[in-house]
């Protein structure tokens, strides 16, 4: 019964909370499709992981249950990694700045 799992996942987070707006991109409609059935997108706004960490994260949400079309995974991975990578945290933000250096 996943939608049972599924209840009890959204019982744990705060009860009324919708989550924080997934950014605009080619792909947010088709994440907020496949990602939020679950969870609301906190889960995934909240997080800074590097492309391969994004991977492995939808195919853990695929063990689970989510359908995520072999067509959108390699867009899907692009909108995650860009929006919600490792660079990205309040912090690093600042951090990064423009030194044109990347280590991913
Ligand atoms: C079938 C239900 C379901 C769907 C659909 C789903 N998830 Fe999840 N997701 C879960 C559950 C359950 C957890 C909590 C797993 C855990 O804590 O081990 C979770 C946790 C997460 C986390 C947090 C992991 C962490 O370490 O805290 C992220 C990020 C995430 N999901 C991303 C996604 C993305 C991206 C999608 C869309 C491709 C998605 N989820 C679709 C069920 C789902």
């Amino acid at each position: 019964m996943l939608l049972f799992a599924a209840i009890q996942f959204a019982a744990a987070q705060a009860p009324s909370a919708p989550g924080k707006p997934l950014p605009p991109g080619p792909m947010q409609a088709k994440v907020k499709a496949a990602c939020t059935q679950c969870h609301n997108t906190s889960r995934i706004t909240e997080q800074h992981m590097t492309r391969q960490q994004w991977s492995d994260q939808l195919e853990k949400m695929e063990g689970l249950g989510a359908v995520i079309a072999d067509a959108d995974r390699s867009a899907m991975l692009n909108y995650l990694t860009k929006n919600f990578g490792p660079g990205k945290g309040t912090a690093a933000k600042n951090a990064v700045k423009k030194s044109g250096q990347s280590t991913d």
